[in-house]
């Protein structure tokens, strides 16, 4: 039938490029080696150590803050440019994450922040990420709820009925996404998936309050 849609209140994901030379290996040498008990590996989060999930490295390696300084110009973008805020931003806290064969991170959001990403490090043609559609479902009122079908394409090419958003990621990206939306990914391929995730908060909030 013909037809037009108008697409409400789309969600960003924005990827940009930044330059993560020689990163890895300062991973490698300087923080795996001297913290050999990282956080993690829980029920949900198989095979998967976080290094520093509580700190912000790029305040605690100078060899890491141009690539802060990066992400950090690269967030703003996101945050003034595409989303339309006034506010500038800050980088509250940046950590490493290093998966093994197999393992993954149930879907989750970052809370305390309005912007979030990742950006990959070590990769290969398996590296993913996924995003959980954050209109399709909700855990916490009542609804009837009909599955459309995952499986069968549809034949206009709409993706309205999926569940997830799969990117598939090479070292380099960094994604930047709204801290709310829900992300993760199973069943890793890559050896030692190697990735660098942060939060930022306003300086100002609403156009008005300074925090
Ligand atoms: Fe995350």
């Amino acid at each position: 039938m013909e037809h037009q849609i108008c697409n409400l209140y789309c969600q960003p994901v924005t990827l940009v490029r930044v330059g993560v030379d020689g990163v890895a290996d300062f991973f490698d040498s300087e923080i795996k080696k001297k913290q050999p008990q990282p956080l993690s590996n829980t029920e949900t989060n198989t095979n998967l150590y976080n290094y520093h999930n509580d700190s912000n490295v790029f305040e605690l390696y100078d060899e890491l803050k141009p690539l802060g300084d990066e992400i950090l110009k690269a967030c703003n973008f996101v945050y003034q440019e595409i989303l339309n805020h006034d506010s500038d931003l800050r980088i509250t806290n940046a950590w490493f994450n290093e998966c093994g064969i197999n393992g993954g991170q149930a879907l989750h959001n970052h809370v305390n922040s309005v912007l979030s990403g990742t950006v990959y490090l070590r990769t290969d043609e398996n590296t993913q990420i996924e995003f959980l559609n954050r209109h399709i479902v909700s855990d916490v009122t009542n609804q009837i709820i009909d599955e459309p079908n995952q499986l069968k394409e549809n034949s206009y090419g709409y993706y309205y009925h999926k569940k997830y958003a799969t990117f598939s990621v090479r070292e380099g990206d960094c994604m930047i996404w709204e801290s709310y939306l829900r992300h993760g990914y199973t069943n890793n391929k890559t050896p030692n998936r190697l990735s660098l995730s942060f939060n930022l908060f306003p300086n100002n909030l609403n156009c008005l309050y300074k925090i």
